[in-house]
């Protein structure tokens, strides 16, 4: 996620501008930029870095005059964080000046058109087909408003845009599809901010803008229209949020705001990336090294953490979906090993941050053994994503709480894709595409339930142990489960593939120790029932995650969260949710800290 700041008003807009973006610095802000206007010309400035490295590089005796001006923090999607791609991005004759938070899904056939029409670009982003677009319908009859319209049709995917005119030195112009942008009113001056955040101090009225609809705004007027420039109403709403609250919006805690992102990350990971009209997926990270991996014989995965987890399922996926011998391995102990590899074996590094210390290390190994490496991270740029040798980025936005929720999601969303990049057999990838795109709104359903959740979790924030069983795709779901529950809550919780809990955990077993089971209604629910008779057997309590509608689970569990029925490959993806949440609910009912647990970090940079 981006963070998008613009004024129109009486004041000097750089501090205003400045001010802002540090607010929304919790975005993400690999680099900042900002535009300002003044008399027929617009200014731009970027650095690389926090917003504080932009303000001393225009921290001099004579700062840039100017009250329009539009400005950005940027947490990279497409191209590296540098100077060039830092926002804002202008047209060919600096005319124009854009700011966008999101991903324009068509930008590479965009961009081809309008380079063969002459547009020279700078960047390596998706937002710089923006300006050149209007610059390209202007060209042709030199009039901003309808070239303005004419270029946001063109465009697909999701985005929150900025965008100045330096032959219009009092207007600004706003749009919106799936990414935030908010419009703060102010008297004799007006605001624009991906979230109100950056607005606070300034005005507490706003005006959401809806998806399709268009702004046009100067210090004294506001007017909205849709994408077919009828006149539409809006509403100003005054909000009374702190800074802090708002940048969680109405969450407590970014933990849960993160996990109800949950759903809009699963789009934005494979938005533009599914091809269903022939099966396929298209990771363009990788299409610069698909000769390399034709003759993929053996993938090793190497992680850490929950990353690691989302690796557990990757071996199932790649083996079923792909056909490919897979092997799992925690990173720190990668690097420790001797293994023969042969011809055909490559390394997929998963990592969040794409800064971990072991992963980084186990990265450095598969390369001096000669493998292909490829990654999937989340932070574009990050030191992971640079050394391996190609990759596929999450797009799942900044993960602010320690404990990792939206980006195993779309680490698993990823790995389903680059199943079904090696798999030869495409009759299975249609049952499963159609079905990946139907997740986001099974998992707005469980989210739907959450209060549920919370009530449940106060029946077991007591106690001060927990075992977790999971089979197949839902043994790594079991010991993530657990690592959530132990890093949030502090309770000793184990994750075991449930075939195994008789060959000695079954021991623990007691009143006071209770079992997650994890059995969605599968090939293995059989297998299951008869492990969780055991444990009824021996007085165990039971809460279980089952299927909507199995109704033989509630005469063995004390407890059941049901959730909705999908196919086992992707089951992942809805089983882990409630146990995310059952990890927050009882973590702040025992009175810590879920965004800061004791002891961790969010990047573990050190071995
Ligand atoms: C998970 O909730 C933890 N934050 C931790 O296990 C994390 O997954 C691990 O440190 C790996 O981090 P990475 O994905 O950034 O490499």
């Amino acid at each position: 996620m981006c963070g998008i700041v613009g004024y129109i008003g009486k004041e000097q807009s750089l501090p205003i501008l400045l001010n802002g973006l540090k607010a929304l610095e919790y975005r993400g802000y690999d680099s900042a930029g900002v535009a300002i206007g003044d008399k027929g010309t617009i200014t731009i400035k970027k650095a690389v870095g926090q917003v504080k490295v932009l303000e001393s590089s225009l921290a001099t005796d004579h700062p840039i005059q100017g009250t329009i001006g539009i400005g950005h923090t940027r947490w990279a999607t497409h191209g590296v964080p540098n100077e060039l791609n830092a926002h804002p991005h202008s047209d060919c004759k600096g005319r124009i000046a854009v700011v966008h938070n999101g991903i324009i899904e068509n930008y590479k056939e965009l961009k081809t058109y309008l380079e063969n029409h002459g547009h020279i670009f700078r960047s390596d982003t998706d937002t710089e087909i923006v300006p050149h677009l209007i610059e390209d319908f202007l060209n042709k009859r030199n009039n901003f408003d309808s070239a303005l319209f004419d270029a946001l049709k063109m465009i697909r995917g999701a985005y929150a845009l900025v965008i100045m005119d330096a032959e219009n030195p009092t207007t600004l112009y706003a749009t919106k599809r799936s990414s935030p942008l908010v419009i703060g009113v102010g008297n004799n001056e007006n605001f624009l901010a991906s979230d109100p955040s950056a607005l606070i101090g300034k005005t507490k009225d706003v005006i959401y803008l809806n998806d399709g609809e268009v702004a046009t705004i100067t210090s004294e007027n506001i007017s909205v229209v849709n994408i077919e420039q009828q006149k539409t109403s809006f509403e100003i709403v005054r909000l009374e949020w702190d800074l802090e609250q708002s940048q969680k919006g109405n969450f407590p805690h970014f933990m849960l705001k993160e996990i109800f992102e949950g759903p809009e990350v699963v789009r934005s990971t494979f938005r533009g990336r599914i091809k269903s009209e022939d099966n396929l997926v298209k990771l363009g990270g990788l299409d610069q090294v698909r000769d390399k991996l034709k003759d993929t014989k053996r993938i090793l995965i190497l992680a850490c953490g929950t990353s690691y987890y989302a690796g557990l399922v990757g071996e199932y996926l790649f083996e079923e979906i792909a056909g490919i011998p897979t092997e799992v391995h925690f990173a720190s102990e990668f690097r420790y090993r001797e293994e023969p590899f042969d011809e055909g074996t490559i390394a997929i590094v998963i990592s969040q941050s794409g800064e971990t210390a072991d992963t980084l290390a186990a990265l450095h190994k598969a390369k001096e053994y000669g493998l292909m490496t490829l990654s999937v991270v989340n932070t574009v740029g990050s030191t992971i994503a640079r050394e391996s040798d190609a990759g596929v980025y999450n797009h799942a936005g900044p993960e602010i709480g320690v404990a990792s929720t939206k980006s195993f999601l779309s680490q698993l969303t990823v790995l389903v894709m680059i199943a079904i990049y090696f798999s030869k057999d495409k009759s299975k990838t249609q049952l499963i595409l159609e079905e990946l795109e139907k997740i986001p709104e099974k998992i707005e359903k469980i989210l739907a339930q959450s209060e549920l959740l919370k009530k449940l979790a106060e029946k077991y924030n007591h106690y001060e142990h927990f075992l977790f069983l999971g089979r197949r795709y839902n043994y790594p779901v079991a010991l993530e489960g657990a690592l959530k529950l132990k890093e949030i809550s502090y309770m000793h919780a184990e994750g075991y593939g449930a075939g195994e809990m008789k060959h000695g955990p079954i021991a623990m077993i007691s009143p006071d120790f209770p079992t997650m089971a994890i059995v969605p209604h599968n090939s293995v629910s059989e297998k299951m029932m008869s492990n969780l008779e055991e444990i009824k057997a021996r007085k165990g309590t039971l809460f279980a995650i089952a299927t909507e509608g199995d109704t033989t689970i509630a005469s063995l569990a004390n407890d059941v969260f049901y959730i909705p029925k999908t196919i086992e490959p992707l089951e992942p993806l809805l089983t882990v949710v409630p146990l995310q949440l059952f990890a927050y609910y009882v973590g702040t009912q025992r009175g810590f800290d879920v965004d800061k647990p004791r002891n961790l970090a969010k990047s573990v940079t050190v071995e």
